[in-house]
């Protein structure tokens, strides 16, 4: 399904979100400026897609350059990614995350932006990016939530009916952009995806909403 929308991946994810996604990356990655700071540090930017969130961590990162790797499991999302990055030091792994090829204890800061809603197993997720991590490293997922009131019922309309009506037009490809609103639908509230995380072993587990919760950050220490 991602391969599919590959092509279109980058044009529809910003128009469909009217630019606010590079905010969201943007926010996240500052509140790991603390890790991306350290010259030393292993950063794995997971599901990382065309790369976008992981361009975000590098430019916040700036002159100290820890070392980022994105990887992802759809190989035409990392070649679109690869295109990008040409002149940089960012490297890509094609992997599943729910089943990593790194060895246990490898990264400072694990992120993931828009891809840990999609996982086949939120727990299997959970687990692998807490066994890749070092002991007192950090897990930052953004993603999708679903806010209340009424800017949750204009959300839910241009969400539910807007989006996918764009989205399959623009792309050419059916389904995905009709499964997004039901990713969404199905991934677990913050409280019980916080309750998840601690199960997983990460300490001080929090939410931070972003843009009226329509997204949020999830942090986790291992
Ligand atoms: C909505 S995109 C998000 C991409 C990027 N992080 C962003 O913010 O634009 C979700 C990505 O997760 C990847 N993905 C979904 N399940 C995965 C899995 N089990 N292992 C690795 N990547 C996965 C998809 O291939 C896709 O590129």
């Amino acid at each position: 399904m991602f391969t599919a929308i590959a092509p279109r991946y980058d044009l529809l994810n910003h128009v469909l979100s009217f630019n606010i996604d590079r905010l969201w990356w943007r926010r996240t990655a500052r509140m790991f400026t603390h890790i991306l700071n350290r010259p030393e540090a292993r950063v794995l930017d997971l599901c990382c897609g065309t790369g976008d969130m992981t361009f975000a961590l590098s430019r916040r990162a700036g002159k100290a350059s820890p070392k980022i790797l994105g990887a992802d499991f759809s190989r035409a999302m990392l070649t679109r990614a690869n295109k990008k990055s040409a002149g940089t030091t960012l490297r890509w792994v094609e992997a599943d995350a729910l089943n990593m090829p790194f060895s246990d204890e490898s990264f400072n800061l694990v992120t993931s932006a828009f891809g840990f809603r999609n996982l086949a197993s939120y727990d299997t997720g959970l687990s692998e990016i807490a066994r890749v991590l070092r002991p007192d490293g950090e897990c930052g997922i953004l993603d999708f939530g679903e806010p209340g009131g009424m800017i949750g019922k204009l959300y839910r309309f241009y969400f539910r009916s807007v989006l996918p009506k764009v989205g399959t037009l623009v792309s050419g490809v059916k389904g995905p952009y009709a499964y997004l609103p039901a990713s969404v639908a199905r991934f677990p509230e913050p409280s019980e995806m916080l309750e998840r995380m601690r199960r997983a072993g990460f300490r001080e587990a929090t939410w931070t909403p972003y843009t009226f919760g329509i997204a949020g950050l999830y942090r986790g220490k291992k």
